[in-house]
């Protein structure tokens, strides 16, 4: 097989088949452990597809296999039509990586770190000034372009860092925790870039430790030890949850999660602000048994009553079950 795909039929393949990411079995071993494990996983062209997961999970490893800048140990990977172990440079051509530490040059200005990408990338000078152009005016960069990146806002060196990914203009975005440690407006902000590229046609594969960023996503896969072990988009999953949330507001609250962590009844524990979200396999049956152990441990509930679940609480029922 391998030698009759031409080139040219591997780069026209996607267009006759809608899947821009494709991986089977797909396993990276680092020694003894398996960080990614035996994967499969389809993504469609226009998808936004949002990764979540503990740390450790796997993500950053499966992200840099798609992206063709680490080798899989077994099992196989296509993106955007191109085998990323066979042919990685065909995937790096057509796909925009931001790894989780993406690096701006310092010293170098706005324009200067476009150009430095663009060369990386082989844009031909028409092709980089009409794509710089549009990035700088969409991002709102075009008035800092002599600006050294290390004087910009965090806001703006992401925006940069995002528009230096998208300089040669690939079909597919590969983000690795793009929002990690910017501030809530700046997360918002990108977000809506990240729409309208994707409106423009762009597959976006994200991977976030947000929830509130995986509900805007069109599917929402959850990474465990290397698996994937839910991938549905949000509303879905949440209508598989097993078990109910019951929210709760009491106080004192450490005294409410001493008395509810320990608990035959309770499968888990998250915190919310305020309320207690604890997971139980039936709400009726828990209401009364956790009103009787809160009020033992000297706890007075303001509230109790039956939540609409969370993606997070889909994610900690979910691994609640598989550790
Ligand atoms: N280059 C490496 N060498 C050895 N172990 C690694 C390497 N990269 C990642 N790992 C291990 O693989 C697992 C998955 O890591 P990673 O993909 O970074 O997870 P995540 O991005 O979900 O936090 C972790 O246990 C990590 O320590
Ligand atoms: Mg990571």
């Amino acid at each position: 097989m391998d030698g009759i795909v031409s080139p040219a039929s591997v780069s026209a393949s996607p267009a006759a088949d809608d899947t821009v990411i494709r991986c089977l079995g797909l396993t990276r071993r680092f020694g003894a452990l398996a960080a990614v494990d035996h994967l499969d996983l389809s993504v469609a062209r226009g998808e936004i597809f949002a990764l979540v997961g503990p740390d450790g999970a796997g993500k950053t490893t499966l992200i840099r296999m798609l992206c063709g800048a680490l080798t899989p140990t077994e099992g196989t990977a296509v993106v955007v039509g191109a085998d990323v172990a066979r042919d990685p440079e065909a995937v790096k051509a057509r796909i925009g990586y931001m790894p989780q530490r993406f690096s701006l040059y310092g010293d170098l200005s706005v324009m200067e770190n476009l150009q430095l990408y663009g060369d990386i990338y082989g844009v031909g000078r028409t092709a980089f000034r009409e794509q710089a152009a549009r990035l700088l005016t969409d991002f709102r960069l075009d008035a800092f372009t002599g600006r050294p990146a290390q004087q910009l806002s965090g806001g703006m060196k992401q925006k940069l860092a995002l528009a230096c990914t998208l300089i040669h203009a690939p079909d597919a975005l590969f983000l690795d925790e793009p929002t990690t440690g910017v501030d809530p407006v700046s997360r918002r902000q990108f977000w809506r870039y990240l729409y309208s590229l994707n409106r423009d046609g762009i597959t976006i594969f994200v991977s976030t430790p947000y929830m509130d960023e995986a509900e805007r996503a069109s599917r929402v896969g959850l990474m465990n030890r290397g698996r994937l072990i839910a991938s549905n988009d949000p509303g879905a999953l949440k209508a598989s949850m097993q078990g109910e949330i019951l929210e709760i507001i009491a106080e004192p609250k450490a005294a409410a999660k001493q008395a509810l962590r320990g608990h035959a009844l309770v499968r888990s524990l998250e915190v919310f602000g305020d309320r207690l979200h604890v997971l139980v396999d039936s709400a009726d049956r828990a209401e009364p048994e956790l009103r009787r152990a809160l009020l033992s441990g000297g706890v007075q509930v303001q509230s109790m009553r039956r939540a609409v679940p969370s993606l997070e609480d889909v994610f900690v029922s979910r691994l609640a079950r598989v550790v």
